[in-house]
């Protein structure tokens, strides 16, 4: 009896990876509709073919990821078969059409729509666009199951999916300018980034600590602005200092390849120039646009810099438009960030040149925008005007409406909601990126020293409270309001992530908890139900290689 019992348990472990060798359309984030059937499958095998119109390349290179990513899951080879109508994958941009629908009235999300097929003929894609044909590749990929031991053929079963995403923009922030992240790393977010189904890298280009983005009006800029001499160790600022200088930026060529592969993977890229604050490294190499005329280092400790910008000298300006100018010649977004948050007013008080300007200008305190504030919502003005000169819209931190704030901006609320909140109700679009939900640069574990890498520890972002945001804050907003929120963003500040296993560390899972936020209907989320469906993410993290953290609060 013994000796059954044992080779019952032998043969059920044995057995078990066929078992596993089936497809499960519950990923993560979970599409909008997933009707599956429990017995039929279409078995998927090496060497079937995949049918596509050959005619247009970025149907092509959807079609090539898809091969990829069935060939790391599952070892399985497929073929390249664009006109065999009766290939077992067909993707195709035949997407079923509503009566009366009209293109340009789609929006951003229905553009993205996509419908996966699987019958006994095998797998239909369709979608509207290419991008939606790459978010149903995603998530075909995501539902395969992960072969160690690479298989000749895996099960899916019968299914019919329904998806698009619930907002328009899907972000995460990345701060490179108190560490410098290499291009090489910078792709392998975007592909995570991508793999979860977010659309906006907001790339956090320059800081007081390093400015990290070329500038040919301004060869020395660069070189000079994003070296500092050392950097303080540990969280917070305990006064010891590791007497290493630190540097690194991004010449013009990086940040088109960094654009040109995003948009291959159907990412934006939304620069950031923080101004007029956190601008000291700018001030290290040209120190007359500061107040006080300088010097200053490029910082080497963390917080809030009182040295900004001289709001008072028309130099100013020609330096940021000179720096924004070349900015849009390189970023195609149709959003740029002019940062605006943390710029302490101190300098400008005292400064003669701030105060003539305050003067010349007439601003006077109303009582709820002190002149100062209104001197930098002078600045914003003048930037957004050029900006929009160009075609695009300026995204600013939620402090940029101390100051009154003009037509087109886009807030991006991170002290809490209540700036989105403001924003909204003056007719502002807003992206709501709160830090209780949303600053993952913070520990995602309670009790965490000693179970995770020491970063900013003022409060926890655990992946149950990401999880849990709703951007649309329906207590405090009408209909009309919510239509504003663009969407919501988590953000990875970096001064204590200087390497990349530990920025995947602070970005995965939480990453994933963020994506149903961007995806998901309310009704449809459930974080046990997302716990559930957490192992097979993961199990792509560790096949691609991107660390994480395992446990999950
Ligand atoms: C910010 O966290 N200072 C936008
Ligand atoms: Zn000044």
């Amino acid at each position: 009896m013994k000796h059954f019992l044992l080779l019952f348990l032998i043969s059920a472990f044995v057995c078990s990876p066929l078992k596993a060798q089936r497809a499960d359309y519950n990923v993560i984030p979970l599409p909008k509709e997933v009707k599956a059937d429990t017995e039929q499958v279409f078995t998927l095998r090496k060497g079937m073919g995949v049918a596509f119109d050959a005619t247009n390349p970025e149907i092509y290179r959807n079609v090539q990821f898809l091969c990829e990513w069935v060939k790391e899951m599952t070892g399985i080879n497929l073929m390249l078969t664009p006109n065999d109508k009766k290939a077992a994958i067909r993707m195709s941009l035949d997407f079923p059409t509503k009566k009366g629908e009209k293109e340009d009235e789609l929006t951003e999300q229905q553009q993205e729509a996509y419908i996966i097929n699987v019958d006994k003929k095998g797998v239909t894609i369709q979608a509207r666009k290419p991008v939606g044909l790459f978010r149903a590749a995603q998530t075909l990929r995501k539902a395969l199951p992960v072969v160690k031991e690479k298989v000749e053929q895996v099960e899916l079963p019968f299914a019919k999916i329904y998806d698009e995403p619930r907002f328009e923009y899907r972000g995460v922030l990345l701060d490179c300018g108190r560490h410098f992240f290499t291009v090489e790393f910078i792709k392998k977010f975007i592909d995570v980034m991508a793999l979860h189904g977010s659309n906006q890298l907001h790339w956090h280009l320059t800081e007081d600590q390093g400015w990290r983005f070329e500038v040919k009006a301004y060869p020395g800029l660069a070189p000079k602005g994003s070296v500092r001499a050392e950097t303080v160790i540990g969280p917070g600022n305990s006064g010891i200092y590791d007497g290493t200088p630190y540097g690194g930026y991004y010449t013009q060529e990086d940040c088109r390849e960094v654009v040109r592969y995003a948009a291959e993977r159907y990412i934006n890229v939304v620069p950031e120039i923080d101004l007029p604050g956190h601008m000291q490294s700018a001030l290290h190499v040209f120190p007359h646009l500061g107040c006080t005329g300088g010097p200053y280092p490029v910082r080497t400790y963390w917080g809030v810099s009182r040295e900004v910008l001289c709001g008072g000298n028309p130099e100013t300006l020609t330096f940021l438009k000179t720096v924004l100018g070349e900015l849009c010649d390189i970023f195609p977004s149709k959003y740029i960030h002019i940062g605006g948050d943390e710029c302490p007013k101190d300098r400008w008080k005292k400064c003669e040149k701030c105060q003539a300007k305050i003067k010349e200008l007439g601003l006077k305190d109303d009582g709820k925008h002190s002149v100062e504030n209104q001197l930098q919502s002078y600045i914003n003005r003048e930037v957004e005007a050029f900006i929009k000169e160009r075609g695009r819209d300026i995204i600013g931190w939620d402090e940029i409406l101390e100051g009154g704030l003009s037509g087109g901006s886009i807030i991006m609320s991170w002290r809490g909601v209540k700036g989105g909140i403001a924003a909204a109700r003056q007719g502002h679009r807003v992206i709501m990126s709160p830090n209780v939900y949303s600053y993952i640069d913070h520990p995602q574990l309670k009790d965490y020293l000693g179970r995770q890498p020491r970063t900013t520890d003022s409060y926890i972002v655990s992946a149950s409270k990401v999880y849990s945001f709703e951007p649309l804050i329906p207590d405090s907003l009408t209909q009309e309001q919510q239509r504003l929120i663009l969407g919501p963003q988590v953000n990875l500040w970096t001064e204590h992530i200087a390497y990349p296993q530990h920025a995947f560390y602070q970005l995965l899972p939480r990453l994933g908890a963020s994506c149903e936020v961007q995806w998901c209907l309310p009704e449809q989320k459930d974080f046990e139900n997302f716990k559930s469906r957490l192992p097979r993410l993961k199990a792509i993290y560790d096949l691609i290689g991107v660390n994480y953290c395992r446990q999950l609060e």
